[in-house]
């Protein structure tokens, strides 16, 4: 049976509305700019935490409505990766969408999104293709790129905002969306961080004690190669001891590389530290954690 839009209501704290259809969304995003107002989406697997509240925040800059969605997207999780064990925390997201103010929360079911006969996905090139995370889960940009296909013709946004952590994500919906004509605005929002520099994920609740200790060391060794390669030290050797650092730490690394900073493809040799990103993926026990830098930040 399909969900119909309705309302959570909590004593005492404003709750989103939130809308399991995508003709309730469609219907509620209507009336919205019939009544002249500008729209956002920040499109979520859940499991909020505070770099996704930023993203929010950013959408609500930017325009008068914001939805947030929240479906954690089977298509794009490989067969053994961490889809049925993936953080799923509706109540708190939806406390901590209502603490910040978005106007309504879409929460599909499966059904609703890969309905029975589902057949079309979109294929990719370009930054899709920069073997980095590609390389690793090799059906996962092609996942997440038919779900936000889905969501901005779905919403029919504005603007659409996501997080910078997700570096290579950002790259190929950029690239989806300008050889697609969609007319969206993507927004690029910077990572947030622990004190210690671990970028915030919901992944990072599957670290333990010691393993969370650890875990910094992955981007303060990112910070290290990169403050190397801005004073015009050895890249490959800046990077290689940046890699055996993070491994100290008790990391497998999957990739830690040097990229254009537009296209991902590999740095060249004296290009202009501005242009270029740091990026990494390292698994700390059964957690892959993944994050980038600027390499001139
Ligand atoms: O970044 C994410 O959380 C997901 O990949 C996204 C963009 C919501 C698509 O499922």
């Amino acid at each position: 049976m399909r969900r119909a839009a309705f309302q959570l209501k909590k004593p005492g704290m404003s709750q989103p509305e939130v809308l399991a259809t995508v003709s309730a969304l469609r219907q509620r995003i209507r009336q919205w700019r019939a009544a002249g107002g500008t729209v956002a989406i920040v499109p979520t697997m859940g499991a909020l935490h505070a770099g996704h509240i930023a993203l929010v925040k950013l959408a609500r800059a930017r325009c008068e409505r914001v939805v947030v969605s929240i479906f954690v997207n089977p298509t794009q999780f490989g067969p053994t990766e961490d889809f049925a064990r993936y953080p799923r925390s509706l109540e708190a997201d939806l406390a901590a969408i209502a603490s910040v103010g978005a106007d309504a929360v879409f929460h599909p079911g499966e059904a609703e999104m890969y309905p029975p006969g589902f057949a079309t996905t979109v294929t990719l090139g370009g930054p899709a293709a920069a073997g980095l995370e590609d390389k690793f889960r090799p059906t996962h940009f092609q996942g997440v790129a038919t779900i936000v296909a889905k969501l901005l013709l779905q919403a029919s946004p504005d603007a659409a905002v996501f997080g910078e952590k997700d570096f290579q994500q950002l790259a190929v919906i950029r690239q989806m969306v300008r050889d697609l004509d969609i007319p969206v605005d993507i927004v690029g929002a910077p990572t947030l961080r622990e004190a210690d520099g671990l970028a915030l994920s919901s992944r990072n609740v599957y670290l333990d004690e010691r393993q969370r200790k650890f875990a910094a060391h992955l981007n303060q060794s990112m910070q290290w190669a990169a403050r190397r390669v801005r004073d015009g030290e050895d890249r490959l050797e800046a990077v290689r001891e940046a890699a055996a650092s993070i491994c100290g730490a008790g990391f497998v690394i999957d990739y830690l590389e040097l990229r254009d900073a537009r296209t991902l493809a590999p740095a060249l040799p004296g290009q202009a530290p501005g242009e270029l990103r740091l990026l990494a993926a390292a698994r700390m026990g059964r957690t892959r954690l993944i994050d980038n830098i600027a390499v001139d930040g």
